[in-house]
């Protein structure tokens, strides 16, 4: 791996924590709790090597249709993770944004996300973005109605991007663990040229040397951009 030309942005659909739980005879919410210390580990590798931002999808719109039991343990899990995690993030310097409607979020962990968002938007060192009760459709709608509510009359795709839930640079890189060959409703506006990275590795068992191995794989790429080979 090159580390003179890592992405600035890498977004992870961070899946297969069920099947890491289930090989070890595990309630799924263990595989939950392993895959959130997963993703500390992983934030603190990618700003070692100058990653800037990662946007890691943790609860889609889709997911209050598992067990009542799974989304109020993926709740619990937010917030405990949220305010154990918030001094380190302070001391490491991570800023944590979220992506994601609030509707339906019990108000008590949007209080923990709020503060948190605040405690941390000082921070410079990386940006963690946690797409909670996200969908990347609900997100270009939420834009729609936002601009019609501003009294936009006409669009373009930089002034569209202004009401997105966040204003950061689109993703280089979007990693995907477990094998599934899908998007899943992920950052569907922001990934059009992004490098898509597959592996069968479940989240939780996801290490540092994983992510070098993906970030070298997108050094090897040949991004185009739609012209031709070697021109941007
Ligand atoms: C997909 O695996 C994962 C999720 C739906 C939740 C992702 C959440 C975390 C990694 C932890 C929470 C994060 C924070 C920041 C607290 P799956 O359950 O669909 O796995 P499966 O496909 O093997 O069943």
């Amino acid at each position: 791996m090159n580390k003179q030309i890592v992405p600035e942005h890498i977004a992870i659909i961070m899946d297969g924590n069920g099947r890491w739980a289930k090989k070890r005879f595990l309630p799924r919410n263990m595989g939950h709790r392993a895959g959130a210390n997963t993703l500390l580990k992983i934030v603190k590798h990618a700003a070692e090597l100058g990653v800037k931002y990662i946007t890691a999808y943790a609860f889609s719109t889709e997911n209050w249709k598992r067990s009542d039991d799974e989304v109020s343990g993926l709740m619990k899990l937010f917030s405990e993770y949220l305010v154990k995690e918030r001094e380190n993030f302070i001391k490491n310097g991570v800023k944590l944004l979220i992506s994601g409607r609030r509707e339906r979020v019990p108000q008590e962990l949007l209080d923990v996300i709020d503060e948190t968002v605040n405690m941390t938007k000082g921070c410079e060192n990386i940006t963690l973005n946690i797409a909670f009760n996200y969908g990347g459709r609900a997100e270009i709608v939420d834009a729609i109605n936002r601009a019609m509510q501003a009294g936009e009359v006409e669009m373009s795709e930089d002034k569209f991007a202004e009401y997105l839930y966040n204003q950061i640079p689109d993703p280089e890189l979007l990693i995907r663990t477990s094998g599934e060959m899908r998007i899943s409703n992920f950052l569907l506006w922001q990934i059009a040229y992004s490098e898509i990275y597959v592996t069968d590795v479940l989240w939780p068992d996801f290490n540092e040397e994983d992510l070098e191995k993906a970030i070298e794989v997108y050094q090897n790429r040949d991004r185009r951009f739609g012209g031709v080979k070697n021109e941007k």
